[in-house]
């Protein structure tokens, strides 16, 4: 549902008439699902129609990510899928981080590919469009660093209702040595505080209630006009009027400040979750994947959420097999899992990426020692996980209601922790989507709780006991 507030009845009209209808595919991470968003909503405003299915649409726009290989190996093999189609008068578009990365090299694998646009261009989508129109046949939209622009649109097409995201710095310049990022989305830039405080008071009068901050290294944000710190956007948004919610990913440890968990713990409106990648637990493999930081600056960071007033959730993202990660290495990482207590663990087997400064490193874990490392890994933390959530049993969170599951009669909701949180209530009616309740816990999963809607009149006295947020 388009929450951009365009188009009106004789704006359909037109539109319908005009026949020109388009269908996107998305994959990779949020930016890009967002990304993905302020394209649909650029589009419609260009008069275009957004249909469900390849074999409705004028126009084929493809979203990519090549962050790992098997990412980028689903890309070809979906625009293979779309040679078929070629001949009924369709039109393609490849976006994202692929097409930037391939560029023209995407015309010469993919000949019926008409628009080749990496996100750092997606300003010029309209001019693109047009010259599409026109029947030209190789456009492209491609930036190598150049830009210091962002992608500000008041179209954005968002896809929840209730709950969005807001982009506040695009790009990386951090150069992780395994990472496509720094040239896929170009140079590190942010929106100034005033567009983003501006956005976020629309969203709020639109009756968004949780608002997400996106960028690659959202901590890295710097106001160009130098009035507000990151941790006072937060702050701000968290003052709008109507916003309950206030999250932000994703946090590289070298920008991740103090201030930050003062706000957290300040303001019940931010968030109780931080989601700070490790990717090692070895300061030797640290180093060699450039990160920056060692073992021992990520166990700080960790020490000042800790130490917060309010609990903070964490989660993390770790690579294993990195080149000349050895089992003792290894060991350091999973040795986190216990010194930290993560509440999620994103692990991924290191992937070769193609212009990365470490494609030039030799590969000396196997691909089946990697997946057996994975394997463990991701066993322990499941164990871990399982016992840690159940810290949560006898507490009253609130959530927002997300969902109903009929077939078991439940109502899904999410905490401020980010956890879904399955519950029943005893009421007649069921609490409608986007609103907030409180939940009694009562059972836990690795990676969910169960629970009971808890009753209005228990709030008050909730509420003074610190486990209910006003
Ligand atoms: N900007 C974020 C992460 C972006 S990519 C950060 O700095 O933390 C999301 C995750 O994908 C990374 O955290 C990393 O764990 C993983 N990743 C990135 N490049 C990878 C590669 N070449 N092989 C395997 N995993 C990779
Ligand atoms: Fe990639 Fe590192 Fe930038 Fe994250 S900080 S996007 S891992 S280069
Ligand atoms: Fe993928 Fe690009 Fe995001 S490579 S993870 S879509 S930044």
């Amino acid at each position: 549902m388009a929450a951009g507030g365009h188009g009106n009845g004789v704006e359909s009209v037109v539109m319908a008439e005009s026949g020109k209808t388009f269908y996107i595919e998305t994959f990779g991470c949020q930016m890009n699902a967002h990304d993905s968003e302020k394209v649909i909503g650029t589009l419609e405003h260009e008069g275009y129609r957004r249909v469900e299915t390849e074999e409705a649409a004028g126009l084929i726009l493809y979203n990519t990510c090549c962050i790992r290989d098997k990412a980028e190996q689903k890309v070809f093999h979906r625009l293979n899928e779309y040679k078929k189609m070629q001949g009924e008068g369709k039109q393609f578009g490849v976006l994202g981080c692929v097409a930037q990365q391939e560029g023209n090299r995407i015309f010469e694998k993919a000949p019926y590919v008409s628009l080749v646009s990496g996100s750092a261009s997606y300003r010029n989508l309209p001019e693109m469009l047009v010259r599409l129109e026109a029947g030209e046949k190789r456009i492209t939209g491609l930036d190598d660093r150049q830009t210091e622009e962002t992608f500000d649109t008041e179209f954005t097409a968002r896809s929840n209702p209730h709950r969005g995201y807001i982009t506040i710095i695009e790009g990386c310049d951090k150069f992780c040595s395994y990472c496509v990022v720094p040239y896929t989305r170009g140079k590190e830039r942010s929106r100034s505080s005033a567009s983003v405080l501006a956005e976020a008071a629309r969203m709020a009068a639109q009756g968004f209630t949780d608002v997400q901050l996106l960028g690659q290294n959202v901590n890295s944000y710097r106001d160009p006009l130098g009035h507000m710190t990151f941790a006072e956007v937060l702050r701000a948004i968290a003052d709008l009027p109507g916003i309950r919610r206030v999250r932000f990913t994703t946090s590289h440890p070298r920008d991740f400040t103090r201030d930050i968990v003062e706000a957290i713990s300040d303001v019940p409106a931010i968030c109780d979750h931080v989601h700070l990648p490790v990717q090692s637990g070895s300061t030797a493999v640290l180093k060699a994947m450039q990160r920056e930081y060692s073992r021992e600056w990520y166990l700080e960071r960790i020490a000042w959420i800790k130490a917060a007033r309010r609990e903070i959730s964490m989660t993390t993202d770790i690579i294993v097999g990195f080149p000349g990660e050895t089992e003792a290495d290894f060991d350091q990482t999973l040795s986190l899992l216990d010194v930290v207590g993560y509440d999620a663990v994103f692990a991924f087997g290191y992937s070769p990426r193609p212009n990365t400064p470490a494609i030039g490193m030799a590969e000396t874990v196997p691909e089946d020692v990697k997946a057996a490392r994975l394997q463990r890994l991701l066993e322990a933390q499941r164990e871990r996980q399982r016992t840690a959530y159940e810290r949560h049993v006898g507490q009253v969170l609130e959530v927002m209601v997300e969902g109903y599951n009929r077939q078991r009669g439940q109502i899904t909701g999410r905490s401020s922790q980010n956890k879904t949180v399955n519950f029943t209530t005893t009421q007649p009616i069921l609490p409608a989507l986007g609103s907030y309740g409180h939940v009694r816990v009562t059972q836990a999963y690795p990676n969910s709780l169960v629970g009971e809607a808890v009753h209005v009149p228990h709030v008050v006295g909730l509420a003074a006991s610190g486990l209910v947020m006003a």
